[in-house]
């Protein structure tokens, strides 16, 4: 029996959160919730309990809404450290993230590399004040995420470009030697270029329709996942999809808790149902379905848009026109 792992977490979280889990009913998939997050740390002392911890290993996939509370930034203890943590442990090393606006052209998906870089690197503070992080990058980490990257390439018909900061980062000589290589020597029917990130941010605003597939490490990922986001319509349509060699796989939106909408009924859930789908897609093998719910999100963006997309419906009725198409 197929069993899902929710993590409804914190602000938006579980209002999105509870939409997925109605599609979850619907397609009859088994699901239990756990804490995380920021009201973990406030229960619990700790962002990933053992027992949520636990619970996501057993299962087949997990699905995370958002962490995040604003009384915890900064703070010694975060929500977003729970959420580094069940990344590497669970080992989703490529987090794929779609933006499309087909009307528009554009179709693009950014593989941000997970599990390493300036968020795993060594950090600390010396007796001289310094406070540093350190982007780390091994050979074996580079071409696992780009070898996602290049498949991922190739069955869409596309083109691969990897993005890093060659002209000035070591870690970047790195990534661009292993990228160039891996697609000379088993890719090389998948045209491949490299850009550098500061132009490329701009690229993605100007001219997201040139853009195919993208492989980057984890914290220029980060950003320019959000651009992609801003360019096609916004994070609250923004899904992703954390894979690692085998199951479970991770799947979350790329937004936040949002603390000024939570409480509201209001945020867009489509980003949290497009993980389902992905989640269905990538983590389930289940493709038929994960299409059906795509195709009912699209159709719910049009019928009833929540405020971030200039409509007025709430969280719940853009979930009741998701499941009218579905259920
Ligand atoms: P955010 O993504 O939470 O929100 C930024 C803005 O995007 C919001 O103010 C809102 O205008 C819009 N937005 C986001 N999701 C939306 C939705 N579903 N519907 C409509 N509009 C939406 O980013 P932030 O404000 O920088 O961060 C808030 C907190 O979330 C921080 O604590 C941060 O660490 C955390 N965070 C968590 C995750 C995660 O859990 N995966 C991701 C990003 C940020
Ligand atoms: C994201 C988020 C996270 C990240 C934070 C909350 C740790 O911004 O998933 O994009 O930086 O990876
Ligand atoms: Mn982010």
């Amino acid at each position: 029996m197929t069993h899902v792992a929710v993590l409804p977490g914190d602000g938006i979280g579980p209002e999105v959160a509870a939409e997925a889990v109605r599609v979850l009913d619907v397609l009859e998939i088994e699901h239990s919730e756990h804490a995380f997050g920021g009201g973990a740390i406030l229960a619990q002392g700790v962002p990933l309990p053992a027992e949520t911890l636990a619970a996501c290993r057993r299962a087949d996939a997990v699905l995370l809404a958002a962490v995040g509370l604003p009384e915890l930034e900064g703070q010694p203890v975060r929500p977003e450290q729970g959420l580094l943590e069940l990344r590497k442990e669970l080992g989703v090393y490529a987090n794929l993230r779609p933006a499309a606006a087909r009307a528009a052209g554009i179709d693009l998906v950014i593989v941000r590399e997970l599990v390493g870089g300036l968020y795993f690197g060594a950090r600390g503070t010396r007796d001289d004040g310094t406070w540093f992080d350190t982007c780390e990058y091994t050979r074996p980490e580079i071409e696992r995420v780009a070898h996602r990257a290049f498949a991922i390439a190739r069955e869409r018909g596309g083109r691969l470009t990897s993005v890093d900061k060659v002209n000035v980062l070591h870690t970047s000589r790195l990534w661009r030697d292993v990228v160039t290589e891996l697609g000379a020597t088993q890719y090389p029917d998948v045209p491949l270029d490299h850009a550098l990130v500061d132009s490329f941010a701009m690229t993605i605003v100007n001219a997201p329709g040139t853009i195919d597939v993208v492989v980057t490490e984890n914290m220029f990922g980060d950003i320019l996942s959000d651009v992609a986001a801003a360019v096609t319509g916004g994070l609250g349509l923004a899904a992703s999809a954390s894979l690692g060699d085998e199951r479970p796989g991770l799947f979350e939106p790329v937004h936040g808790s949002a603390p000024q909408l939570a409480g509201q009924g209001t945020a867009n859930p489509a980003a949290m149902l497009r993980s389902v789908a992905l989640m269905l897609r990538h983590g389930l093998g289940r493709p038929a379905e994960a299409t059906a719910l795509e195709q009912a999100v699209d159709a719910a963006l049009v019928e009833a848009p929540t405020p971030d997309l200039g409509g007025t419906a709430t969280t719940r009725e853009a979930g009741d026109a998701v499941l009218a198409r579905i259920g």
